[in-house]
């Protein structure tokens, strides 16, 4: 199989790699650059897990082709806990036990990150409607939602929210 070449900036660095037409931009975080939080389900755009940031927007790993992304910013789980951005949200997950395996934790992060971004005081109700495209097969959502309440609420008292 022929391979194109891409470059692109992933969790800040630049990358520059050989990859088949074919393949999925969360094969390619997986395989190639051994960022493994990316996680892979249904492969078919459902489940969310492949959840990553692409220029800045949160895109479906499994339905993005690593070639389509030469030249764009890609922000995983790694980079996005790393610089400290959700370090508050991770803390309140781990405080409300929203995670149990943890397969379905880095998508709902990132995907949590983003609602609370676009609505700094969601009801339970909207964050519910906004988590609709991450499933989670462990925890019943209740305690996620609870995370994410808590979360909006102190970034409101810290007038970060
Ligand atoms: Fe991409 Fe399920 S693996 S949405
Ligand atoms: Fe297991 Fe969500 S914690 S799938």
């Amino acid at each position: 199989m022929d391979t194109v070449e891409i470059a692109l900036t992933v969790n800040r660095e630049r990358v520059r790699r050989r990859v088949e037409p074919r393949k999925s931009l969360v094969d390619f975080i997986r395989e190639d650059l051994e960022l493994t939080g990316s996680h892979v389900g249904c492969e078919q755009g459902v489940c969310g897990a492949c959840t990553v940031r692409v220029d800045g927007a949160l895109a479906r790993g499994c339905l993005t082709l690593a070639v389509q992304c030469d030249g764009a910013t890609v922000e995983t789980i790694e980079g996005v806990a790393a610089s400290g951005e959700i370090a508050d949200l991770q803390a309140a997950f781990a405080a409300a036990n929203a995670l149990q395996c943890g397969f379905c934790t880095p998508a709902m992060l990132l995907t949590a990150q983003e609602l609370l971004r676009d609505n700094p005081t969601p009801s339970g109700a909207a964050i519910r409607t906004g988590l609709s495209g991450n499933y989670c097969r462990c925890t019943g959502y209740h305690a996620i939602i609870e995370a994410i309440l808590a979360t909006a609420r102190r970034r409101r008292e810290d007038g970060r929210g």
